[in-house]
């Protein structure tokens, strides 16, 4: 029996799968690394971290396995996105990496649109400069740490940090370069327009790959540390959301992915590069090949249910929290979150705008403030999907992963609020269980990825929408859109007030 792994390098753990040729997930391991915020809205992870991590991760995983170490034949990754990662000529790293929700580049945005043009930004990159994007990043370096950002030779992504340590390769490929806003989406191709309007050396860029490309095979070193065969077939990997889709076997036209971790995701399959979104929603490279995605980003998605039951219900476990949410109604008796809580990326792209809950009541009880929560952070990512059918696309089954689908009543409310069947896969694995799939692929295992999902992939309940729901969300996601508008000048006037 041969085997992949699929290693996947989150923001707040790397999770590591193995997997066999017939899609069995045979063992997972998690380790987790810390995450550092020296100043609001700084957010920071030393690399070392990763590797060390992943290299605890793998010797575990290989003391459990059964068979040989040269029976797992390949190795792929789905990363973080966006993180800035910046190397010296000899590859060492300089310092620590700045992560995708660090929020200290407004100013670095604006440079960006006022030198590149908001226009040109979008034919060339298709994406509006974002505070999260890696472009900014480099140049708050370059700002204000000219002496490090002298001594940068390269930049990469967290996962092409750690497979560079992994094979002494240095590289980058499309899912993940889409996210720096220094690639050509279309031609895939680094901007050296952009570099060179912006002053930066288009030679920092790296090498770029598709995401099933063979890369090489392990170093000696690392395989000595982690235990794997050094002749294990390293591949190139993608971006996490990329990877997340497929995962969830969103590889063909018409299928729409609903991912609720800490920030959430709708991301919809898009065969070609051609349509227009003028920014409102991120349009990226998938990790398959030639294919793209469109998505919408909700910053505090899972995270404004945590933050909601650190605050008020400390001491309790989320099923405890959640329990009576089915017995509240759908509109939870008029009152209303806006899960703005760090800001927000889609719609409304605005590190100022802060959350809200309107109609508060008398009679309201802790139950109707927890079913709010979980209405607000699924209008917010309804607000993305409004935006594709606006574009003409044909949403009706959706594909729903990670937190926000641990709990029937939350899937059904995505079923009611979106309007759209909601399914379930059996066995979630998210974008782990993708990046082993573009090693399985990369082993030749499959001719495609789609043969692979078909393989490796399969749903399980579905959850259909109720039409009187759906009507009473219809009417009340329209007030939910007024009140980014309405709240707006307000917030502006309290951020004096935050310390
Ligand atoms: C996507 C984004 C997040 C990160 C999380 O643009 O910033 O979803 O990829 O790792």
């Amino acid at each position: 029996m041969k085997y992949v792994i699929g290693v996947d390098l989150g923001t707040s753990a790397v999770k590591i799968l193995l997997v066999s040729q017939q899609g069995e997930v045979v063992q997972t391991v998690s380790k987790a690394y810390p995450l550092f915020h020296e100043k609001t809205g700084y957010s920071e992870q030393n690399p070392e971290d990763w590797v060390t991590g992943t290299i605890a991760g793998l010797q575990e995983l290989l003391q459990n396995f059964s068979g040989a170490p040269e029976d797992i034949e390949g190795i792929s990754f789905s990363g973080q996105m966006h993180g800035l990662v910046l190397l010296d000529g000899s590859n060492e790293v300089l310092r620590p990496a700045i992560l995708w929700n660090d929020t200290r580049t407004t100013a670095e945005c604006k440079k960006i649109v006022e030198t590149v043009g908001q226009e040109r930004l979008l034919e060339i990159t298709k994406n509006p400069a974002l505070e999260g994007f890696t472009l900014p990043k480099i140049l708050w370096v370059k700002e204000y740490e000219p002496e490090i950002f002298n001594k940068a030779q390269s930049f990469v992504l967290p996962k092409d940090y750690l497979r560079y340590r992994m094979t002494g390769e240095l590289h980058m490929e499309y899912s993940d370069a889409a996210g720096t806003l220094l690639l050509d989406i279309s031609k895939q191709q680094w901007s050296t327009e952009i570099c060179e309007l912006l002053d930066l050396d288009p030679n920092i860029c790296p090498p770029l790959l598709d995401s099933h490309a063979e890369v090489g095979t392990l170093t000696a070193e690392f395989a000595e540390q982690s235990g794997l065969a050094q002749t294990t077939r390293v591949f190139a990997g993608g971006a996490d959301n990329a990877c997340g889709a497929i995962g969830s076997g969103i590889l063909e036209d018409g299928k729409t992915l609903c991912s609720i971790g800490t920030s959430g995701v709708v991301l919809s399959y898009e065969a070609s590069d051609d349509k227009e979104f003028g920014g409102k929603v991120h349009y990226f490279n998938h990790a398959a090949p030639n294919a793209f995605y469109t998505m919408g980003v909700t910053l505090a998605a899972g995270y404004s249910l945590t933050w909601f039951k650190d605050v008020f219900a400390a001491g309790e476990s989320f099923d405890e929290l959640l329990a009576e949410v089915g017995t509240v109604p759908a509109g939870s008796n008029g009152l209303l979150f806006t899960p703005y809580l760090v800001g927000e990326r889609t719609p409304h792209a605005d590190a100022s705008i802060r959350a809200s809950f309107i109609g508060m009541d008398s009679s309201h009880q802790r139950k109707d403030f927890v079913r709010a929560v979980l209405e607000g952070i699924t209008f917010s990512l309804n607000e993305s999907i409004a935006i594709f059918r606006d574009s003409g696309k044909h949403i009706d089954t959706i594909v729903s992963i990670g937190g926000g689908a641990q709990n029937e009543d939350w899937l059904q409310m995505q079923a009611d609020i979106f309007n759209a069947t909601i399914v379930r896969l059996k066995s979630e694995q998210g974008p782990g269980m993708g990046a082993a799939m573009l090693a399985a692929f990369g082993c030749g295992w499959f001719h495609s990825l789609q043969a692979c999902a078909d393989v490796f992939l399969e749903e399980g309940k579905q959850f259909t929408p109720d039409p009187a729901n759906v009507e009473q969300y219809e009417k009340l996601f329209a007030v939910y859109t007024e009140v980014y508008g309405q709240t707006k000048e307000l917030n502006e006037k309290l951020v004096a007030f935050r310390k």
